[in-house]
């Protein structure tokens, strides 16, 4: 049944909490698009890996149904659509040792520290992300903000759970592009910075 404009439906939604998560991921290789926006980079990604299951996460309902929509139109199907905090949904949707990449492009940057608590990647939400991926699995970022990267950088790199896969805390420019909406409008503007850790060591029990 059709919904209200507010809560439209949501190709391949995944509702909020739903347990059938753990049978969906299990034992499939799993790609997080965590604050997809309007999801091209699994549109980009999903049809040239058709055994992967790429699972965005957006916390506006408006733009993961247009993502959502995007991505059905093209007739790719081996997608899901959460939409919830990126830390919610880590935290209760996703069982331990599921995902094998976790990416974050472009997240709003929170500038003022005291706003960084509103920010995606953080202490709090990294100790979920260490749980969720698998050992070995990867978590990247892309930012537009050197300091953001930085931060971003220096934050995993407290965590033992995490490798840098660089040597230095984050590369500049690496790609000549990124499919991603806001690649497109930030690399015509600053240069973009990329940070990527490898979840180390034993897979961690369930929370
Ligand atoms: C600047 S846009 C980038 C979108 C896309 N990744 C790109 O590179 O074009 C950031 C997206 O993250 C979403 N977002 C912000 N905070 C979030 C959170 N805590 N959890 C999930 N999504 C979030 C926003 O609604 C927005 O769609």
């Amino acid at each position: 049944m059709a919904k209200s404009k507010l809560f439209p439906d949501i190709p391949n939604e995944i509702e909020r909490y739903d347990p059938v998560l753990d049978d969906i991921v299990r034992g499939r290789k799993v790609v997080i698009d965590m604050g997809c926006g309007h999801g091209d980079y699994m549109i980009e990604f999903a049809p040239r890996h058709p055994d992967t299951l790429f699972i965005g996460i957006e916390l506006q309902r408006k733009r993961a149904h247009k993502a959502a929509h995007r991505l059905a139109k093209r007739n790719i199907e081996n997608f899901r659509m959460i939409v919830a905090s990126g830390e919610d949904a880590l935290s209760r949707m996703f069982p331990s040792n599921s995902a094998d990449e976790l990416h974050i492009n472009f997240p709003e940057p929170w500038m003022r520290e005291r706003y960084w608590k509103t920010r995606i990647l953080r202490p709090a939400v990294l100790i979920h992300a260490a749980r969720v991926l698998k050992p070995g699995g990867i978590l990247s970022f892309v930012t537009d903000i050197d300091i953001y990267a930085a931060y971003a950088s220096e934050t995993m790199s407290r965590f033992p759970f995490f490798r840098n896969n660089y040597d230095r805390p984050y590369m500049v420019n690496i790609y000549e592009k990124f499919p991603t909406l806001f690649y497109r409008k930030m690399s015509l503007v600053r240069p973009i910075h990329y940070v990527s850790y490898t979840r180390n060591g034993e897979m961690l029990p369930a929370a």
